[in-house]
């Protein structure tokens, strides 16, 4: 039968290739052949070629791993990866539970495939104690305490993340009627805290939640610098989130490791989609060491499957909501915490969240976050490099967010790539060919392809977004066009449907392309395009040097421009937009080479 041909071939494949072929168990999975290089492995979809065919693919994805392997060199700079509590268990946490999952995690390949922190979160503490100020474990959950239970989690190769607030009450004890959780925030307690979670306990990660922040009325910024002095002064090397449900601003990624950008999520379709949405363009505040936090992944909770205590909005995804889920954090470079009960953890989500290949977009020491490339409606096209910046091999998204099946057609022009274009699908797991000038693919419903694309060559880049650009003044924490700092408008007249606005007005309110790269020197025609309500003019700074001020006419409703010409070394360069007063809407930089 089947089965034996596939075990047969699996001894002469070993033989022939130096590596070993095994049939995958998982029946309902699409990927028939397991590849185990070094103590990794990977399934590969064998299933649409013939047998003659099993070697190369072998040692395709046997290349591709190494390339990932490289690109990653381990360390404390790459996305969090591991599983939190919050999403299934909530509040009703325990010694038993935590324990089991760690358990779990350590046997089932999610260890393997390096999901390494088990982080608690709301729920295990019961205020400090009035007389001496020392935290408080709630003894119901953890009758043994804190410290047995991170042992146990060492003990397994793993690491422990811990949770608080920066006020005085955690969220769980304002909104989930927690009253143990009332006063076991940091508020007055930073040092003597951060000393019995860090040094005495052991723990590797906090996240910092701002309920109580709020109640309080405290300064975010302020605020959470406190608290990162206070953990930098233990002298462990741990992993801090900030949990402020939306973009701090720049600073965030100057203090913290990650940064919540939203509320919380949910396992349903549209949560997911808006979560996605409100990262598209904040790729250029994320960089090695710092990222964008989507929050805690909803993988492994099917529509029908959900039994869920805490929130009936958990109505449970489909798996190709669940596959553009989990690829879009990849490529988003967000953490990576499963939040399903992992010990029972779904073969199909499994197969996912273990795809060695996806989490190669995730975890490298590139630092980069993807970003849009190209946008028609619900239809969105990004991009991030794969093993080097601006090299031949990048990483791309198809991702349909609306609601009808979509056919993508991309030129690889714009993606920066030259035919021929050897075409790996992420989640597939096969080459599904080499390609001249386009991307094609059918995408579903709330579906997304994932690809590696090894290009010929790479082109410079001549469309740069304005909605890619770096805007030092962004944030997300108060009315922006109270406070006077850049929003992100949606319009359908701007290249990409997104201009940026609110610009200029104060020092330092810029928007800055920092990556304009161009790979021969020469003289370069710079246009920027532009909505201008009524005449205006900006100052236009290349690489730090002259400051140039042009005039910009009013545009009259529609898209305008401003265009001069430079002479560029070959290389990075940075192009600064900025105003004394308001700058117009910025839509687009386009950049071409002047013959
Ligand atoms: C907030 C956070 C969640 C979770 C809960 C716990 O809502 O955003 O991720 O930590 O608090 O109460």
């Amino acid at each position: 039968n089947g089965m034996n041909t596939l075990i047969l071939f699996a001894a002469a494949a070993l033989t022939s290739g130096g590596y070993t072929v095994t049939p995958n168990p998982c029946p309902n999975c699409p990927y028939r052949m397991r590849i185990a290089p070094d103590g990794r492995h990977a399934f590969i979809n064998t299933s649409k070629v013939g047998e003659a065919e099993y070697p190369a693919m072998a040692s395709r994805a046997l290349e591709l791993m190494k390339k990932a392997a490289d690109t990653s060199r381990g360390g404390l700079a790459r996305p969090l990866m591991g599983w939190s509590s919050w999403n299934t268990f909530g509040l009703n946490i325990s010694d038993e539970i935590i324990v089991s999952v760690a358990r779990a995690m350590a046997t089932n390949g999610l260890k393997a495939a390096g999901y390494a922190y088990v982080n608690i979160d709301d729920g295990f503490f019961n205020g400090h104690d009035p007389k001496t100020g020392v935290l408080r474990w709630n003894y119901t959950r953890f009758p043994r305490g804190m410290k047995p239970v991170v042992d146990e989690i060492h003990a397994l190769g793993l690491k422990a993340g811990t949770y608080s607030d920066a006020g005085r009450d955690t969220c769980g004890s304002i909104w989930g009627g927690d009253t143990p959780g009332r006063g076991a925030g940091l508020y007055g307690h930073d040092t003597a805290d951060c000393q019995l979670h860090f040094k005495d306990i052991g723990f590797d990660f906090i996240k910092v939640d701002y309920c109580g922040g709020i109640a309080l009325e405290l300064d975010e910024r302020d605020r959470y610098s406190e608290i990162a002095a206070a953990i930098r002064a233990t002298g462990r090397e741990v992993r801090f989130n900030i949990c402020r449900w939306a973009f701090p601003g720049v600073w965030g990624a100057d203090i913290a490791e990650s940064w919540r950008t939203t509320g919380d999520i949910r396992a349903n379709w549209p949560s997911v989609r808006d979560i996605i949405a409100e990262n598209l363009y904040l790729s250029p505040y994320a960089r090695l060491g710092h990222y964008n936090d989507m929050d805690m992944l909803q993988v492994g909770r099917y529509v029908g499957e959900v039994t869920n205590p805490i929130c009936k909005e958990d109505t449970g995804l489909t798996y190709v909501e669940e596959v553009t889920h989990f690829g879009m954090w990849c490529m988003l470079s967000s953490p990576l915490l499963i939040g399903c009960d992992v010990r029972a953890l779904p073969l199909s989500t499994k197969e996912l969240v273990t795809n060695p290949f996806l989490l190669a977009m995730n975890q490298n020491d590139l630092g980069v976050q993807g970003y849009v490339v190209r946008r028609e409606g619900e239809a969105y096209v990004l991009t991030k490099d794969a093993d080097t910046r601006f090299g031949t091999a990048r990483f791309v998204a198809l991702y349909n967010a609306g609601d009808e099946v979509r056919d993508f057609k991309v030129p690889f022009a714009d993606l920066d790539l030259e035919g021929p274009v050897q075409t790996f699908d992420l989640v597939e797991r096969a080459d599904v060919g080499v390609f001249e000038r386009f991307l094609t693919a059918s995408v579903p419903a709330h579906g997304t392809r994932f690809y590696r694309l090894d290009a010929a060559r790479r082109v410079d880049r001549r469309v740069y977004e304005a909605e890619t650009a770096f805007l030092p003044h962004y944030q997300e924490l108060t009315d922006a066009l109270k406070t006077g700092t850049p929003v992100y408008h949606q319009d359908a007249r701007a290249s990409g449907g997104v201009v940026v606005a609110n610009l200029g007005g104060v020092r330092g309110n810029d928007l800055v392309w920092k990556d304009v790269r161009v790979s021969k020197p020469g003289r370069y025609r710079l246009e920027i395009r532009l909505i201008a309500d009524r005449c205006a003019e900006m100052s236009v700074q290349v690489d730090r040097g002259e400051v140039v001020r042009q005039q910009v006419p009013e545009t009259q409703g529609t898209v305008g421009s401003v265009a001069f010409e430079r002479d560029l070394a070959a290389g990075e360069h940075e192009v600064r937009l900025f105003c004394k007063d308001r700058l117009p809407a910025i839509d687009v930089l386009n950049v071409t080479s002047v013959k």
